[in-house]
């Protein structure tokens, strides 16, 4: 892929003014630092989007928004739930749709995963979907077969080919944990994913890895790990950390050029 993608998933963290202040300081030190392979996404919690969408319009900024969740439905009774043409509305470029989080607390089974995946891209908006298995699945060797699924399972129905669409591979218990996957079981799941999406037909799409990404870490795992980027929690919090996982990204795809 000829430009890596690094998103920050803030998770439910910072409020609208907090959101302004952390997306001013990563917008100003992109223009000063740019990063011409990296595309930069900002993924804050519902009620930051705008305010987050409004700062990189007026600065100008080549960062775009994602939300973490989309409703797969398009309008209607459904409390609590927001719409892909809702988020269309205010700039929002992407969406994250079946992280872990969502579904292992909020019961996102994979038929709910696919049907959001193509509520999203019917949108006109990119898809970020997250895969990846948990401990059991992982001590069982069974972590290939379960992904494999969860990607036949999620893309059905998805138009092939579909430029849209970008894969997470995220184990679950990388996640928040500070156990960062190896560089070796990570560069096994690219194969693997890969694989399965050429055979579906989605071979343009990029794969990321995420869990326990950081500014230490980053560099190998782009290098080693054979990634075409991350989605990033904890440290997309902090300017510096972030700031540093995009900086080792665009180093490495400029030495691959
Ligand atoms: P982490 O989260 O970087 O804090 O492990 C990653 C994610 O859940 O997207």
């Amino acid at each position: 892929m000829s430009k890596a993608l690094v998103i920050g998933n803030w998770k439910m963290n910072l409020d609208h003014v907090e959101a302004v202040h952390l997306t001013q300081q990563i917008a100003a030190l992109l223009a000063s630092r740019p990063a011409d392979r990296v595309d930069v996404v900002l993924a804050p919690p519902f009620v930051d989007l705008r305010s987050v969408t409004s700062v990189l319009e007026a600065e100008h900024s080549v960062i775009t928004a994602a939300a973490q969740h989309a409703s797969d439905r398009d309008n209607g009774a459904f409390t609590g739930e927001v719409s892909v043409s809702m988020l269309k509305r205010l700039g929002v470029s992407s969406v994250i749709v079946g992280h872990s989080e969502r579904r292992t607390l909020y019961h996102m089974d994979d038929a709910l995963v696919a049907s959001t995946v193509r509520a999203v891209v019917r949108g006109g908006l990119d898809a970020v979907l997250c895969i990846g298995e948990n401990l059991a699945t992982r001590e069982a060797q069974e972590h290939d077969d379960f992904v494999r699924q969860q990607l036949l399972s999620a893309l059905e129905g998805v138009q092939e080919s579909n430029e849209r669409v970008t894969v997470a591979y995220e184990p679950i218990w990388a996640i928040g944990t500070g156990q960062t996957a190896t560089t070796e079981q990570i560069r096994d799941m690219m194969s693997t994913i890969r694989t399965q999406l050429s055979a579906l037909r989605f071979s343009t799409s990029r794969v990321l890895y995420g869990g326990s990404v950081n500014a230490e870490n980053a560099a190998t795992i782009v290098t080693d790990g054979g990634v075409d980027g991350f989605l990033v929690g904890g440290a997309s919090l902090k300017t510096d950390s972030f700031a540093a996982i995009i900086g080792a990204c665009n180093d490495c795809y400029a030495e691959r050029r």
